[in-house]
This record gives structure tokens, sequence and C-alpha cells, in this order.
């Protein structure tokens, strides 16, 4: 019998043989889906990492509503991964999908303001606490924009991240702390910039390595998460956001909370749950109800800063 890290292996690998050849026979329509998609998908799946998963083809969706979803084969699942929290309050919400149906009858893209867009501006400001807000199409490029205006705002080019954070496809936070020091993340394709130039990191709830992060006055801002949810689930230590928050202040860092994953904490994120006062803020995948959408908000004197950022600047793209 083989051993690894206390497991008889010999049986594992059996197991693993079973449950694939289980899956391979319960999946005849996901499987004849997965072999025509092969010919135009790159990997055979529309989005490349949906071939991570460990099954041998992937599974297909027929429908989802609430907390379950059916696939190809006409299985019933209850659904755990909610769209990896996209579908946080159940997938399709009835509310939504009727808002959606409504709107596709009246338009949906103008290059110009509706009324809406005042009533959620509104909402989120009450509901969050900061006043001003703009819309971005994910958390990534809200995370993005958040970044570009700290910079514009400090003139600062430094930005500082949590070790082993995820923001979505922020090319700038992909850096892991390697023995201490900040390195490309090994995963990332395709990018050739050095990004350890502008990117510091630090382990969260080191508040002294934060300190020492922040001290020469050259970071345009902290991006976190209140509590990391991409590396399992670390919780901040007892003060540690307080501290935190007056360090960023001391050395002039904006903090720019990531609350798309956190929303979790209540209907004001984190943020409100435990009262923090982040300079810029982001919410993407729920906040729509699934619909790919992302918003982030300023505290007042962000914004003001940002207006006044934008009004120095000279006219064209902004890169937001
Ligand atoms: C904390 C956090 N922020 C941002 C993102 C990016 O979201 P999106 O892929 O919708 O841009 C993710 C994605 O998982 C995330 O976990």
């Amino acid at each position: 019998m083989t051993t690894r890290h206390g497991i008889n292996w010999d049986k594992a690998q059996a197991l693993q043989v079973a449950e694939r050849n289980a899956f391979i026979g319960r999946m005849p329509r996901s499987r004849e889906l997965s072999s025509q998609a092969a010919g135009h998908l790159l990997f055979g799946v529309p989005l490349h990492w949906m071939n991570d998963w460990s099954t041998p083809f992937s599974l297909y969706v027929a429908a989802a509503q609430g907390a379950r979803f059916t696939d190809a084969d006409g299985h019933d699942y209850v659904d755990f991964c909610l769209g990896d929290t996209g579908a946080m309050f159940g997938h399709s919400p009835r509310p939504v999908a009727d808002a959606i149906a409504r709107q596709a009858q009246r338009g949906y893209t103008a290059m110009l303001p509706s009324e809406d867009g005042v009533w959620v501006a509104q909402e989120l400001a009450r509901r969050f606490g900061l006043p001003y807000w703009q819309f971005a199409l994910s958390a990534s490029d809200a995370n993005r924009f958040a970044i570009r205006w700290a910079r514009a705002i400090t003139h600062r080019s430094q930005v500082l991240i949590f070790n082993g954070c995820y923001h979505g496809t922020v090319d700038d936070v992909f850096v892991d702390l390697v023995d201490g020091q900040p390195q490309t993340r090994d995963s990332l394709l395709g990018q050739v910039y050095d990004i350890t130039q502008h990117t510091r990191s630090v382990e969260f709830n080191d508040l002294t390595a934060l300190e020492a992060a922040l001290q020469d006055g050259k970071v345009a801002c902290l991006l976190a998460e209140p509590a990391m949810t991409n590396i399992g689930m670390v919780l901040p230590q007892p003060g540690f956001w307080q501290a935190a928050q007056e360090l960023c202040k001391r050395y002039g860092t904006l903090l720019l909370i990531d609350e798309t994953h956190t929303i979790s904490s209540g209907p004001g994120g984190y943020t409100r749950a435990h009262g923090l006062q982040p300079d810029l803020l982001v919410v993407g995948k729920p906040v729509a109800g699934g619909v790919p959408c992302a918003v982030y908000g300023f505290s007042a004197e962000t914004a003001r800063r940002a207006e006044e950022a934008k009004r120095n600047a000279p006219p064209g793209h902004s890169g937001i």
C-alpha cells in the first residue's frame, strides 16, 4: 500500500477513477456538447479557466434559479458556487429578471445617462456611506479605474496590496511575496512590464510591514479586501483595520476597499458593518444580480480631488 499525506494512495486513485467513470456515464449530453465545443472554442470552453475544474469534461448548465441549477442531462444541483458570488443572491432573482426584460424593450446602450442611474447612485450612497459613484462593467475594471484615479489624485505611482490577494484581471496586482520579496505572479500570461516596479505587497494583518511599506510616502493606494476571501478566508485581527486606516491617513495613502465578495457581510458590505472609512470602494459581481456590472464609490474629498485631476488633464481619452 502506498501512503501519501496519511492517505491510502491506491484507494484514493481507485476512487478517483470510479468517480470519473460515473461522471462520464451520467453526463452523455454534457459530453456531447464538450466534444462539439472543442471544434471552435479554445480549450473547448468559452473562458479557458472553465477547463481547470477536475471533471473529465465540462458540466453544461441548462437552467439556474435561486440556489439550484439543472445540467444539460437533467440532473438537479444545490449550487454552492453561485457564479463565484455573481449570483450570491440567487440565480435570476425575479425583480432583476423582470427589470432586464422591461429594459430590453426600451434600449440599453446610448452613451447618455438615464433616470435609473440617479436613483441607483442615491441608493448606493445611502447603503455604503460614500457620496459619489461611477459605473463599470466588472469588478476588475472598477479596481483598475479606482487605482488609476488614486494615482492621478496623489501623483504617486505605487500600489500596495496584501500577499495572496485577488482583485480580478488587474495586472498591477499580480504580485506575490516570495521569501519576503515582491515577484510577478508566475501564472500571469503575456505581461511584459515589470509590475513589481510600481506594486508593493505585505502580509495581511502585519501592521509593522504595512507601515514600512507606506512610510516613504510613495504609495497612491492600499487596495484590499476587508477580509481576504481568495486564499481561503483570512479575517482581520481585532483592531487591524482601525490601525491600518490610521497609517494610510498618516502617510497620505488612499484606502481602496474591494467589497466584491465581502458585500455578503450586509447591505453596506463589511465597510458599513464594521464602520470602515475608505476613500474609494468597489463592488462588482452580485451588485447587479449577476448581470456584468460594477460600481465604485468616492468619499467627498476623494471625489473633489478626482474632479480636480480630470479638470487639470488635457481633453481626450482618460484610460478610465
Ligand atoms: C475580491 C475580488 N475582486 C474583484 C474580482 C474580479 O471580479 P470580475 O471577474 O467580475 O471582474 C474578484 C473575482 O473573483 C474578486 O474575488
